[in-house]
């Protein structure tokens, strides 16, 4: 990864504790290409608007967009930055958020850093996506909550709790849907809209993107689909491969389909 010293300086110089966490160098990573764009970046968490100064000074011909539960006004503390918009609501409250979104429509740059709950941070991100640009940056801060009760994380069901390190480890899949050798799989919101989720300590990256690449596997989620294909492209012998692929390997896709069916709600049942 990159070190940046002018982000790091930013960082320093507006006291915000995105630089003890040793975020910066993260952020630089991906941020560094579009300083000297004309975006929109949205931070969920202003608390004294340190890390706001700071990305007013890196994007310098951006709009920098804060929200917070808080009201918080800047001017009062004597800051007067042109380039930074605050808005009071909850990073939960659909009714907000849609509102934000009919004002700024898209978002180059998504950055959580409010709550750190669970509940919050999947719901933002949900509601948030859609405003999110082609190749659009969401960043979740401090995700060292989904691994402590007392922040309605859950230490002790690490893999099947509901928190959002789990939400973003289950989106993974959404990488490689094409991948799925399931034919009964059926299509997810995020599949095919994500071409990079990266994982660093207490920190998620999810970038936006066209993600349609298809398998050399698998066609239309079916193993069997795509040989069946490809051997009688080859050979022209389609009876054959018509049993072996079309009947047999179906139904034994088939019959495992229906046995992990069972096993889920047997599970699920105790
Ligand atoms: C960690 S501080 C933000 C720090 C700031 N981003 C920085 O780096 O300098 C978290 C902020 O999130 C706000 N917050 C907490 N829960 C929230 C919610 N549900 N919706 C919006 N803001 C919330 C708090 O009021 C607090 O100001």
């Amino acid at each position: 990864m990159k070190k940046n010293n002018e982000l790091n300086e930013l960082f320093i110089k507006y006291e915000t504790n995105k630089f003890q966490h040793g975020y910066a160098d993260i952020y630089f990573s991906y941020i560094e290409k579009l300083k000297n764009e004309n975006i929109n970046l949205l931070e969920i968490g202003i608390a004294d608007g340190k890390s706001l100064l700071a990305w007013s000074d890196y994007f310098k011909n951006g709009k920098i967009i804060g929200i917070d539960k808080n009201h918080i006004n800047l001017n009062e503390k004597g800051i007067n930055k042109s380039n930074i918009i605050i808005h009071q609501g909850l990073q939960g409250n659909s009714k907000f958020i849609q509102s934000l979104i009919k004002k700024y429509e898209k978002f180059d740059i998504i950055i959580d850093d409010g709550s750190h709950f669970p509940k919050d941070v999947i719901k933002s991100f949900n509601l948030l996506f859609s405003s999110l640009k082609e190749n659009g940056l969401y960043f979740i801060e401090d995700t060292q909550t989904s691994y402590n009760h007392f922040f309605k994380g859950n230490p002790f069901n690490l893999k099947y709790a509901n928190t959002h390190m789990n939400f973003f480890k289950n989106l993974t899949d959404s990488l490689n849907y094409q991948e799925i050798a399931n034919p009964f799989y059926k299509k997810k919101i995020y599949d095919s809209k994500i071409t990079n989720i990266s994982f660093y300590h207490n920190v998620i990256v999810v970038q936006k993107g066209i993600n349609d690449k298809p398998s050399n596997l698998v066609l239309n989620n079916s193993y069997e689909n795509k040989r069946y294909d490809e051997k009688v492209k080859r050979s022209g012998k389609k009876i054959k491969y018509y049993i072996k692929y079309k009947i047999f390997y179906k139904f034994y896709t088939l019959c495992l389909f229906l046995f992990n069916f069972i096993k889920k709600i047997v599970l699920f049942r105790f």
